[in-house]
């Protein structure tokens, strides 16, 4: 794994009274603090060949391909070198990081992350103990509530480098879990979601990825 550690700057953190939502202000240290602008230009030339499986904006048709449009351009780019490097494998997906070069990454990272994040099928059939995971976090305070880090509705926090999880289909979320708690996904930072999925049962993380695609 990688030696720089993920450290996290607590900006707030306070419980609010009200409905107990745990507020935390978390941010990452690495790479993604350095990404340097790409050319967005050029990453929509490289991008042509991402087109048939994410969508020629980003915005995936397909259930088993998550939409990568709107994403923060730091994880965009970690999860590419990840990909290209071996650190993160799928059979179709790989394949299409072996050639890229940095400059490539980085520009495919802008041109994806310049582009708007569309919902097409907001899932109806939600859970509700994944809706009180999401918001409250559970476990005897174990796990964190999701939305402190991906926010209330899945937007992400890109200046924080958490991505946005809104758009993705609950058989990608159910996948990435899983891959998490395998450990499976070896980015700079996923140990963070390593130690969460860890804790989760089969059934919470069904629950969750039913929840999260109900976010608009
Ligand atoms: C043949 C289909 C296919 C093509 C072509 C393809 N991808 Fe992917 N991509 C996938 C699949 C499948 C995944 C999910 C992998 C997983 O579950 O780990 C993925 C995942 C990703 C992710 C991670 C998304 C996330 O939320 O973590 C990024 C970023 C990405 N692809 C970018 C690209 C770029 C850029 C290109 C073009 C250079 C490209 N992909 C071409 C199938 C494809
Ligand atoms: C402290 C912040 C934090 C919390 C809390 C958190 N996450 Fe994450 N999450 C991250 C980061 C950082 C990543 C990207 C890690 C990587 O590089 O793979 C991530 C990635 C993910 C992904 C993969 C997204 C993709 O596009 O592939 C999913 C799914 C996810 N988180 C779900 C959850 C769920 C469900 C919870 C609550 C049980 C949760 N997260 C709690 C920070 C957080």
């Amino acid at each position: 794994m990688s030696q720089s550690r993920l450290s996290f700057v607590i900006f707030v953190l306070r419980q609010t009274a009200l409905n107990g939502v745990l507020a935390l202000g978390l941010t990452l240290s690495g790479s993604l603090a350095v990404m340097a602008g790409g050319d967005i230009q050029a990453g929509l030339e490289a991008s042509k060949t991402c087109a048939a499986c994410h969508g020629a904006d980003g915005n995936s048709g397909v259930p088993m391909f998550p939409s990568i449009a709107g994403q923060g351009a730091g994880y965009i780019a970690e999860q590419l070198h990840a990909f290209r490097d071996g650190n993160r494998v799928n059979v179709l997906m790989s394949p299409q990081a072996k050639a890229l070069t940095d400059t490539q990454i980085t520009d495919l990272a802008a041109y994806f992350a310049a582009q708007k994040r569309v919902v097409k099928t907001a899932s109806t059939d939600d859970s509700i103990p994944g809706a009180h995971l999401w918001k409250f976090g559970g476990h005897a305070n174990t796990i964190a509530a999701c939305a402190a880090c991906h926010g209330a509705q899945g937007q992400g926090n890109q200046p924080a480098g958490f991505p946005a999880l809104r758009g993705l289909t609950s058989q990608y979320v159910l996948e990435s879990l899983m891959a998490y708690r395998n450990n499976e996904r070896k980015t700079e930072h996923a140990d963070i979601m390593v130690s969460i999925a860890s804790k989760l049962s089969d059934d919470d993380m069904h629950d969750l990825a039913k929840h999260v695609a109900t976010f608009p």
